[in-house]
Protein backbone atom coordinates (compact mmCIF):
# COMPACT_ATOMS: atom_id res chain seq x y z
CA UNK A 1 0.00 0.00 0.00
CA UNK A 2 1.20 3.60 -0.09
CA UNK A 3 0.17 6.52 1.67
CA UNK A 4 -0.05 9.89 -0.35
CA UNK A 5 -0.60 13.46 1.73
CA UNK A 6 -1.98 16.35 0.06
CA UNK A 7 -1.33 19.57 2.52
CA UNK A 8 -3.87 21.86 1.11
CA UNK A 9 -5.11 25.13 2.11
CA UNK A 10 -8.61 24.68 4.13
CA UNK A 11 -7.37 20.61 4.27
CA UNK A 12 -5.09 17.74 4.72
CA UNK A 13 -5.97 15.01 3.35
CA UNK A 14 -4.55 11.39 3.47
CA UNK A 15 -5.01 9.05 0.87
CA UNK A 16 -4.40 4.88 1.03
CA UNK A 17 -3.97 3.25 -2.47
CA UNK A 18 -3.20 -0.84 -3.33
CA UNK A 19 -0.29 -1.86 -5.39
CA UNK A 20 -3.29 -1.69 -8.45
CA UNK A 21 -3.64 2.12 -7.74
CA UNK A 22 -7.26 1.70 -5.99
CA UNK A 23 -8.28 4.26 -3.34
CA UNK A 24 -8.57 2.30 -0.13
CA UNK A 25 -9.36 4.72 2.74
CA UNK A 26 -9.14 8.58 2.84
CA UNK A 27 -9.65 11.22 5.90
CA UNK A 28 -9.54 14.91 5.88
CA UNK A 29 -8.27 17.41 8.81
CA UNK A 30 -9.45 21.19 8.72
CA UNK A 31 -7.51 23.84 8.39
CA UNK A 32 -7.69 27.64 8.99
CA UNK A 33 -6.18 30.31 7.33
CA UNK A 34 -5.04 33.55 9.40
CA UNK A 35 -5.25 37.00 8.32
CA UNK A 36 -4.29 39.39 10.77
CA UNK A 37 -3.66 42.39 8.02
CA UNK A 38 -4.94 43.59 4.96
CA UNK A 39 -3.37 40.82 2.39
CA UNK A 40 -1.77 38.73 4.81
CA UNK A 41 -2.31 35.14 4.71
CA UNK A 42 -0.84 32.60 7.18
CA UNK A 43 -1.00 29.20 8.59
CA UNK A 44 1.02 27.82 11.61
CA UNK A 45 2.67 24.80 10.58
CA UNK A 46 2.51 22.82 13.99
CA UNK A 47 -1.22 22.92 12.89
CA UNK A 48 -0.02 21.14 9.31
CA UNK A 49 1.62 18.04 11.75
CA UNK A 50 -1.42 18.41 13.93
CA UNK A 51 -3.94 17.84 10.89
CA UNK A 52 -1.69 15.07 9.91
CA UNK A 53 -1.39 13.36 12.97
CA UNK A 54 -5.42 13.52 12.78
CA UNK A 55 -6.27 12.31 9.62
CA UNK A 56 -3.22 9.58 9.87
CA UNK A 57 -5.29 8.53 13.13
CA UNK A 58 -8.35 8.49 11.68
CA UNK A 59 -7.33 6.12 8.62
CA UNK A 60 -5.82 4.04 11.56
CA UNK A 61 -9.08 3.29 13.46
CA UNK A 62 -10.58 1.25 10.69
CA UNK A 63 -7.47 0.40 8.38
CA UNK A 64 -4.13 -0.25 11.25
CA UNK A 65 -3.50 -3.78 9.40
CA UNK A 66 -3.50 -1.53 6.34
CA UNK A 67 -1.35 1.09 7.85
CA UNK A 68 1.00 -1.51 8.38
CA UNK A 69 1.65 -2.44 5.26
CA UNK A 70 2.15 0.71 3.59
CA UNK A 71 5.33 0.86 1.45
CA UNK A 72 5.87 4.29 0.95
CA UNK A 73 4.50 8.12 1.46
CA UNK A 74 4.03 10.85 -1.21
CA UNK A 75 3.73 14.41 -0.72
CA UNK A 76 1.43 16.98 -1.93
CA UNK A 77 1.52 20.07 -1.05
CA UNK A 78 0.20 24.36 -1.18
CA UNK A 79 2.83 25.75 -3.13
CA UNK A 80 5.22 28.99 -2.31
CA UNK A 81 4.87 29.36 1.14
CA UNK A 82 7.95 30.28 3.39
CA UNK A 83 8.53 28.59 6.74
CA UNK A 84 11.30 29.68 8.57
CA UNK A 85 12.67 26.60 11.01
CA UNK A 86 15.88 27.46 12.94
CA UNK A 87 19.05 24.97 13.67
CA UNK A 88 16.42 22.70 15.96
CA UNK A 89 13.89 22.95 13.03
CA UNK A 90 11.43 24.61 15.20
CA UNK A 91 9.24 26.54 12.92
CA UNK A 92 10.22 30.92 13.82
CA UNK A 93 6.88 32.29 12.56
CA UNK A 94 3.71 31.00 10.94
CA UNK A 95 4.22 30.38 7.52
CA UNK A 96 3.52 33.31 4.69
CA UNK A 97 1.36 31.38 2.11
CA UNK A 98 1.07 31.56 -1.52
CA UNK A 99 -2.03 33.72 -1.47
CA UNK A 100 -0.45 36.38 1.02
CA UNK A 101 0.59 39.59 -1.37
CA UNK A 102 2.14 41.66 1.35
CA UNK A 103 5.52 41.38 -0.44
CA UNK A 104 4.13 43.00 -3.62
CA UNK A 105 7.01 45.75 -3.46
CA UNK A 106 9.99 43.45 -2.63
CA UNK A 107 8.49 41.30 -5.52
CA UNK A 108 8.55 43.89 -8.07
CA UNK A 109 12.04 44.68 -6.96
CA UNK A 110 13.04 41.09 -7.65
CA UNK A 111 11.32 40.63 -11.39
CA UNK A 112 13.61 42.11 -13.47
CA UNK A 113 15.47 40.46 -16.54
CA UNK A 114 17.85 38.61 -14.54
CA UNK A 115 15.43 36.80 -12.69
CA UNK A 116 13.33 36.08 -15.48
CA UNK A 117 16.16 34.53 -17.43
CA UNK A 118 17.10 32.07 -14.51
CA UNK A 119 13.55 31.23 -13.02
CA UNK A 120 11.55 31.70 -16.48
CA UNK A 121 9.17 33.28 -14.29
CA UNK A 122 7.47 37.02 -13.12
CA UNK A 123 8.33 37.12 -9.35
CA UNK A 124 4.79 37.03 -7.96
CA UNK A 125 4.18 38.41 -4.95
CA UNK A 126 3.34 35.38 -3.66
CA UNK A 127 6.60 33.29 -4.94
CA UNK A 128 8.71 32.40 -1.86
CA UNK A 129 12.05 34.66 -2.51
CA UNK A 130 10.06 38.38 -2.34
CA UNK A 131 9.08 36.72 1.68
CA UNK A 132 12.37 37.15 2.72
CA UNK A 133 13.05 40.04 1.46
CA UNK A 134 10.13 41.65 3.48
CA UNK A 135 10.93 39.41 6.90
CA UNK A 136 14.69 41.18 6.14
CA UNK A 137 12.98 44.48 6.22
CA UNK A 138 10.14 43.66 9.27
CA UNK A 139 11.20 41.02 10.91
CA UNK A 140 15.24 40.72 10.96
CA UNK A 141 15.59 39.30 14.47
CA UNK A 142 13.51 36.45 12.91
CA UNK A 143 15.55 35.86 10.33
CA UNK A 144 18.53 35.91 11.88
CA UNK A 145 17.65 33.04 13.61
CA UNK A 146 16.58 31.13 10.33
CA UNK A 147 18.61 27.86 9.64
CA UNK A 148 16.33 26.63 6.64
CA UNK A 149 13.46 27.77 4.37
CA UNK A 150 11.09 25.09 3.91
CA UNK A 151 7.93 25.14 1.34
CA UNK A 152 4.32 23.79 3.29
CA UNK A 153 4.69 20.21 2.39
CA UNK A 154 8.83 20.00 3.15
CA UNK A 155 7.94 21.12 6.24
CA UNK A 156 5.82 17.83 6.80
CA UNK A 157 8.69 15.64 5.52
CA UNK A 158 11.29 17.54 7.75
CA UNK A 159 8.79 16.12 10.62
CA UNK A 160 8.34 12.64 9.05
CA UNK A 161 11.69 12.18 8.24
CA UNK A 162 13.91 14.84 10.31
CA UNK A 163 15.73 15.61 6.57
CA UNK A 164 15.29 18.77 4.90
CA UNK A 165 14.90 18.11 1.13
CA UNK A 166 12.79 19.63 -1.44
CA UNK A 167 12.10 18.47 -5.00
CA UNK A 168 11.62 20.19 -8.52
CA UNK A 169 8.15 21.10 -8.71
CA UNK A 170 7.59 22.89 -5.78
CA UNK A 171 11.35 24.52 -5.71
CA UNK A 172 10.43 26.07 -9.37
CA UNK A 173 7.78 28.03 -7.61
CA UNK A 174 10.27 29.79 -4.89
CA UNK A 175 11.98 32.10 -7.50
CA UNK A 176 15.20 30.61 -6.23
CA UNK A 177 15.71 28.04 -9.10
CA UNK A 178 17.60 27.96 -12.28
CA UNK A 179 14.18 26.12 -14.02
CA UNK A 180 15.84 24.93 -16.66
CA UNK A 181 18.74 23.44 -14.89
CA UNK A 182 16.93 22.15 -12.22
CA UNK A 183 19.00 23.61 -9.59
CA UNK A 184 19.13 26.31 -6.45
CA UNK A 185 20.24 29.57 -8.35
CA UNK A 186 23.43 30.88 -6.89
CA UNK A 187 22.49 34.70 -8.03
CA UNK A 188 19.07 34.51 -6.83
CA UNK A 189 19.49 33.27 -3.49
CA UNK A 190 22.85 35.93 -3.51
CA UNK A 191 19.79 38.48 -4.27
CA UNK A 192 17.85 37.77 -0.99
CA UNK A 193 20.82 37.51 1.26
CA UNK A 194 20.92 33.78 1.14
CA UNK A 195 23.22 30.65 0.06
CA UNK A 196 22.21 26.98 -1.00
CA UNK A 197 23.13 26.22 3.03
CA UNK A 198 19.88 27.75 4.27
CA UNK A 199 18.50 25.47 1.16
CA UNK A 200 16.93 21.70 1.43
CA UNK A 201 18.67 19.34 -0.93
CA UNK A 202 17.02 18.50 -4.37
CA UNK A 203 15.53 15.50 -5.35
CA UNK A 204 12.97 14.73 -8.25
CA UNK A 205 9.76 13.64 -7.20
CA UNK A 206 10.05 10.14 -8.07
CA UNK A 207 12.80 9.64 -6.01
CA UNK A 208 13.52 8.93 -2.29
CA UNK A 209 14.04 12.02 0.04
CA UNK A 210 14.22 10.09 3.22
CA UNK A 211 12.91 7.06 5.21
CA UNK A 212 10.20 7.78 8.07
CA UNK A 213 11.86 7.94 11.79
CA UNK A 214 11.37 5.11 13.88
CA UNK A 215 10.02 7.47 16.95
CA UNK A 216 7.31 8.81 14.83
CA UNK A 217 6.23 5.29 12.97
CA UNK A 218 5.24 3.81 15.97
CA UNK A 219 3.27 6.50 17.09
CA UNK A 220 1.29 6.53 13.23
CA UNK A 221 1.15 2.82 13.26
CA UNK A 222 3.55 2.96 9.88
CA UNK A 223 6.08 0.79 9.72
CA UNK A 224 9.59 2.42 10.24
CA UNK A 225 12.09 3.49 7.56
CA UNK A 226 9.67 3.32 4.66
CA UNK A 227 10.31 5.80 1.52
CA UNK A 228 8.98 9.02 1.65
CA UNK A 229 9.43 10.45 -2.11
CA UNK A 230 9.94 13.61 -3.26
CA UNK A 231 6.49 14.19 -4.23
CA UNK A 232 5.32 17.68 -5.97
CA UNK A 233 4.04 20.85 -5.55
CA UNK A 234 -0.39 19.98 -5.38
CA UNK A 235 -0.47 21.17 -8.98
CA UNK A 236 1.46 18.90 -10.55
CA UNK A 237 0.58 16.38 -7.61
CA UNK A 238 -2.77 16.81 -9.38
CA UNK A 239 -1.24 15.80 -13.00
CA UNK A 240 0.05 12.90 -12.04
CA UNK A 241 -2.87 12.21 -10.39
CA UNK A 242 -4.78 12.85 -13.94
CA UNK A 243 -2.27 11.59 -15.84
CA UNK A 244 -1.25 14.90 -17.40
CA UNK A 245 2.48 14.14 -18.70
CA UNK A 246 2.47 14.08 -22.28
CA UNK A 247 2.88 17.45 -23.58
CA UNK A 248 -0.48 18.82 -24.41
CA UNK A 249 -2.34 17.02 -22.13
CA UNK A 250 -4.06 19.43 -19.36
CA UNK A 251 -6.39 19.90 -16.50
CA UNK A 252 -8.07 22.59 -14.51
CA UNK A 253 -8.04 22.53 -10.85
CA UNK A 254 -10.72 24.49 -8.80
CA UNK A 255 -9.44 23.74 -5.43
CA UNK A 256 -8.65 27.41 -3.45
CA UNK A 257 -6.90 28.40 -6.01
CA UNK A 258 -7.84 27.99 -9.58
CA UNK A 259 -5.42 26.23 -12.10
CA UNK A 260 -5.30 25.94 -15.55
CA UNK A 261 -2.27 23.40 -16.28
CA UNK A 262 -0.46 22.35 -19.33
CA UNK A 263 2.47 19.43 -19.87
CA UNK A 264 4.95 20.77 -22.11
CA UNK A 265 7.43 19.15 -24.40
CA UNK A 266 10.44 20.56 -22.72
CA UNK A 267 11.40 23.78 -20.91
CA UNK A 268 9.92 26.71 -22.96
CA UNK A 269 9.29 29.56 -20.42
CA UNK A 270 7.03 32.70 -21.38
CA UNK A 271 7.54 35.13 -18.21
CA UNK A 272 5.86 38.23 -19.80
CA UNK A 273 2.08 36.28 -20.52
CA UNK A 274 2.16 35.80 -16.65
CA UNK A 275 1.74 32.00 -17.04
CA UNK A 276 4.00 29.97 -15.00
CA UNK A 277 6.52 27.69 -16.36
CA UNK A 278 7.55 25.07 -13.73
CA UNK A 279 9.28 21.64 -13.42
CA UNK A 280 7.12 18.79 -14.19
CA UNK A 281 7.11 16.31 -10.52
CA UNK A 282 8.75 13.73 -13.49
CA UNK A 283 12.48 13.78 -13.77
CA UNK A 284 12.97 16.03 -17.37
CA UNK A 285 9.68 17.56 -17.84
CA UNK A 286 7.97 20.60 -17.02
CA UNK A 287 4.56 22.30 -17.78
CA UNK A 288 2.87 25.12 -17.91
CA UNK A 289 0.33 26.96 -15.70
CA UNK A 290 -2.20 30.22 -15.60
CA UNK A 291 -3.44 30.37 -11.97
CA UNK A 292 -5.80 32.50 -10.26
CA UNK A 293 -6.36 33.04 -6.91
CA UNK A 294 -9.52 32.60 -5.75
CA UNK A 295 -11.40 30.04 -7.21
CA UNK A 296 -13.07 27.77 -5.06
CA UNK A 297 -11.81 30.13 -2.12
CA UNK A 298 -14.11 32.39 -3.88
CA UNK A 299 -17.48 30.00 -2.85
CA UNK A 300 -15.25 29.49 0.68
CA UNK A 301 -15.81 33.30 0.96
CA UNK A 302 -19.47 33.26 -0.24
CA UNK A 303 -20.08 30.81 2.05
CA UNK A 304 -18.62 32.52 5.36
CA UNK A 305 -20.30 36.16 4.81
CA UNK A 306 -23.80 33.69 3.54
CA UNK A 307 -23.56 31.04 6.09
CA UNK A 308 -24.25 28.45 3.78
CA UNK A 309 -21.88 25.90 3.51
CA UNK A 310 -20.14 26.22 -0.28
CA UNK A 311 -21.85 22.30 -1.22
CA UNK A 312 -25.32 23.76 -0.39
CA UNK A 313 -24.84 27.29 -2.30
CA UNK A 314 -24.14 25.06 -5.41
CA UNK A 315 -26.72 22.60 -4.74
CA UNK A 316 -29.27 25.72 -4.02
CA UNK A 317 -29.30 26.66 -7.84
CA UNK A 318 -31.33 25.41 -10.72
CA UNK A 319 -29.36 22.40 -12.35
CA UNK A 320 -30.03 23.10 -15.66
CA UNK A 321 -27.55 24.98 -17.66
CA UNK A 322 -28.17 28.79 -18.34
CA UNK A 323 -26.53 31.75 -20.31
CA UNK A 324 -24.54 34.24 -17.98
CA UNK A 325 -26.58 36.11 -15.49
CA UNK A 326 -26.53 39.78 -15.14
CA UNK A 327 -24.35 39.74 -11.89
CA UNK A 328 -20.94 39.98 -12.61
CA UNK A 329 -18.03 39.17 -9.99
CA UNK A 330 -13.94 39.50 -10.26
CA UNK A 331 -12.33 36.72 -8.16
CA UNK A 332 -9.62 39.18 -7.02
CA UNK A 333 -10.09 38.42 -3.21
CA UNK A 334 -6.17 38.36 -3.00
CA UNK A 335 -5.33 40.39 -6.03
CA UNK A 336 -4.41 38.44 -9.14
CA UNK A 337 -1.28 36.20 -10.85
CA UNK A 338 -2.72 35.12 -14.37
CA UNK A 339 -2.93 37.48 -16.27
CA UNK A 340 -2.34 40.35 -14.51
CA UNK A 341 0.41 40.35 -12.20
CA UNK A 342 -1.92 42.30 -9.62
CA UNK A 343 -1.02 42.34 -5.85
CA UNK A 344 -3.51 45.47 -5.34
CA UNK A 345 -6.78 44.83 -7.12
CA UNK A 346 -9.69 43.52 -4.97
CA UNK A 347 -12.99 41.21 -6.60
CA UNK A 348 -16.17 43.27 -7.28
CA UNK A 349 -19.69 42.64 -7.41
CA UNK A 350 -21.41 44.42 -10.17
CA UNK A 351 -24.56 44.47 -11.47
CA UNK A 352 -26.61 44.10 -7.86
CA UNK A 353 -30.27 44.76 -8.37
CA UNK A 354 -33.16 44.82 -5.46
CA UNK A 355 -34.15 41.19 -6.81
CA UNK A 356 -30.62 39.99 -6.56
CA UNK A 357 -31.08 36.67 -4.23
CA UNK A 358 -27.91 34.50 -2.92
CA UNK A 359 -28.38 32.43 -5.66
CA UNK A 360 -27.79 34.78 -8.24
CA UNK A 361 -24.62 35.33 -5.99
CA UNK A 362 -23.26 32.06 -6.10
CA UNK A 363 -23.91 31.52 -9.81
CA UNK A 364 -21.72 35.28 -10.39
CA UNK A 365 -19.14 33.36 -8.44
CA UNK A 366 -19.08 30.89 -10.62
CA UNK A 367 -19.25 32.34 -13.90
CA UNK A 368 -16.51 35.07 -12.32
CA UNK A 369 -14.06 32.28 -11.67
CA UNK A 370 -14.69 30.37 -14.69
CA UNK A 371 -13.77 33.81 -16.84
CA UNK A 372 -10.81 34.20 -14.74
CA UNK A 373 -9.96 30.97 -15.62
CA UNK A 374 -10.60 31.75 -19.77
CA UNK A 375 -8.29 34.77 -18.62
CA UNK A 376 -5.28 32.22 -18.05
CA UNK A 377 -6.08 30.34 -21.48
CA UNK A 378 -6.33 33.19 -23.27
CA UNK A 379 -2.28 34.33 -21.56
CA UNK A 380 -1.39 30.61 -22.55
CA UNK A 381 -2.61 31.19 -26.25
CA UNK A 382 -6.08 31.30 -26.82
CA UNK A 383 -9.24 28.99 -26.23
CA UNK A 384 -8.76 27.61 -29.80
CA UNK A 385 -5.77 26.04 -28.62
CA UNK A 386 -7.23 24.39 -25.92
CA UNK A 387 -7.52 20.59 -25.80
CA UNK A 388 -10.02 18.74 -23.72
CA UNK A 389 -9.41 19.14 -19.88
CA UNK A 390 -10.22 17.04 -17.00
CA UNK A 391 -11.32 18.53 -13.67
CA UNK A 392 -10.40 18.21 -10.26
CA UNK A 393 -10.89 19.61 -6.99
CA UNK A 394 -13.53 20.83 -4.69
CA UNK A 395 -15.27 23.05 -6.93
CA UNK A 396 -15.14 19.73 -9.96
CA UNK A 397 -18.37 18.18 -7.32
CA UNK A 398 -20.44 20.89 -9.00
CA UNK A 399 -21.91 19.75 -12.20
CA UNK A 400 -23.12 23.22 -13.08
CA UNK A 401 -19.89 24.54 -12.99
CA UNK A 402 -17.87 22.20 -14.37
CA UNK A 403 -21.16 23.15 -17.51
CA UNK A 404 -20.34 26.81 -16.95
CA UNK A 405 -16.33 25.97 -17.32
CA UNK A 406 -17.17 24.01 -20.80
CA UNK A 407 -19.46 26.75 -22.32
CA UNK A 408 -16.94 29.99 -21.01
CA UNK A 409 -14.05 28.24 -22.28
CA UNK A 410 -15.89 26.34 -25.54
CA UNK A 411 -13.98 22.80 -24.69
CA UNK A 412 -14.93 19.65 -23.00
CA UNK A 413 -14.52 19.04 -19.72
CA UNK A 414 -14.32 15.61 -18.46
CA UNK A 415 -15.09 14.48 -14.92
CA UNK A 416 -13.31 11.76 -13.16
CA UNK A 417 -15.22 8.59 -12.41
CA UNK A 418 -15.98 8.54 -8.31
CA UNK A 419 -12.70 8.64 -6.82
CA UNK A 420 -9.68 10.18 -6.20
CA UNK A 421 -7.52 11.67 -8.32
CA UNK A 422 -6.25 15.01 -7.70
CA UNK A 423 -3.17 15.41 -5.47
CA UNK A 424 -3.49 13.06 -2.43
CA UNK A 425 -3.63 10.43 -5.37
CA UNK A 426 -0.55 12.02 -7.25
CA UNK A 427 1.37 11.65 -4.33
CA UNK A 428 0.54 8.10 -3.51
CA UNK A 429 1.68 7.29 -6.95
CA UNK A 430 4.69 9.48 -6.86
CA UNK A 431 5.32 7.16 -3.28
CA UNK A 432 4.97 4.20 -5.33
CA UNK A 433 7.23 5.16 -8.27
CA UNK A 434 10.12 5.88 -5.25
CA UNK A 435 9.15 3.16 -3.56
CA UNK A 436 9.15 0.14 -6.56
CA UNK A 437 11.47 1.91 -8.80
CA UNK A 438 8.67 1.29 -11.55
CA UNK A 439 8.66 2.83 -15.06
CA UNK A 440 6.89 5.99 -14.14
CA UNK A 441 4.91 6.97 -17.18
CA UNK A 442 3.26 3.68 -16.90
CA UNK A 443 2.20 4.16 -13.35
CA UNK A 444 0.61 7.74 -14.61
CA UNK A 445 -2.87 6.53 -16.61
CA UNK A 446 -5.80 8.90 -17.22
CA UNK A 447 -8.40 7.96 -14.77
CA UNK A 448 -11.50 6.63 -15.85
CA UNK A 449 -14.32 9.47 -17.18
CA UNK A 450 -17.88 9.35 -15.45
CA UNK A 451 -19.22 12.38 -17.34
CA UNK A 452 -17.90 15.11 -19.73
CA UNK A 453 -19.32 18.67 -20.35
CA UNK A 454 -19.96 19.60 -24.06
CA UNK A 455 -20.18 23.26 -25.04
CA UNK A 456 -23.50 24.82 -26.08
CA UNK A 457 -23.27 27.14 -28.97
CA UNK A 458 -25.49 29.36 -27.77
CA UNK A 459 -24.39 29.67 -24.60
CA UNK A 460 -20.68 29.91 -25.72
CA UNK A 461 -21.53 32.91 -27.49
CA UNK A 462 -23.56 34.46 -24.86
CA UNK A 463 -20.79 33.74 -22.24
CA UNK A 464 -18.24 35.08 -24.90
CA UNK A 465 -20.11 38.94 -24.53
CA UNK A 466 -20.15 38.59 -20.48
CA UNK A 467 -16.32 37.58 -21.14
CA UNK A 468 -15.88 40.96 -22.91
CA UNK A 469 -17.70 43.09 -19.95
CA UNK A 470 -15.38 41.13 -17.45
CA UNK A 471 -12.18 41.88 -18.97
CA UNK A 472 -13.42 45.48 -19.24
CA UNK A 473 -13.89 45.65 -15.60
CA UNK A 474 -10.80 44.77 -14.30
CA UNK A 475 -8.45 48.35 -15.02
CA UNK A 476 -11.92 50.55 -13.42
CA UNK A 477 -12.16 48.17 -10.41
CA UNK A 478 -8.09 48.35 -10.52
CA UNK A 479 -8.66 52.38 -10.24
CA UNK A 480 -10.89 52.05 -7.23
CA UNK A 481 -9.20 49.39 -5.36
CA UNK A 482 -7.70 50.89 -2.25
C1 LIG B 1 0.19 27.73 -7.62
C2 LIG B 1 -0.46 28.26 -6.40
C3 LIG B 1 -1.61 27.56 -5.85
C4 LIG B 1 -1.23 26.76 -4.66
C5 LIG B 1 -2.51 26.28 -4.01
O1 LIG B 1 1.17 28.56 -8.15
O2 LIG B 1 -0.06 29.25 -5.84
O3 LIG B 1 -2.22 26.76 -6.82
O4 LIG B 1 -0.36 25.73 -5.02
O5 LIG B 1 -2.39 25.27 -3.19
Amino acid sequence: YYLGLDLGTSSLKALLIDENQHPLATAHAELKVQRPHFGWSEQDPDDWIAAARSAIAELRKEHSTLLQNVRGIGLSGQMHGATLIDADGTALRPCILWNDTRSHKQAALLDDDEARRITGNIVFPGFTAPKLLWLAEHEPETLAKMDKVLLPKDYLRFWLTGEAVSEMSDAAGTAWLDTGARAWSARMLERTGLNEGHMPRLVEGTQASGYLRKALAEELGLPAGIVVAGGAGDNAASACGVGVVAPGNGFISLGTSGVLFTATDGYSPAPETAVHTFCHALPGRWHKMGVTLSAAGSLEWLSSVTGTKPAELTAELPQDPQGPSRVLFLPYLAGERTPHNDAAVRGALIGLAAETSKADLTRAVMEGVAFSIRDCAEAGGGIAALNSLIAVGAGSRSALWLQILADVLQTTIMLPAAGDFGAAFGAARLAMCAAEGTDTTQLMAAPPIARTFEPDAHRAKEFDAAYQRYTAAYLPIRELSL
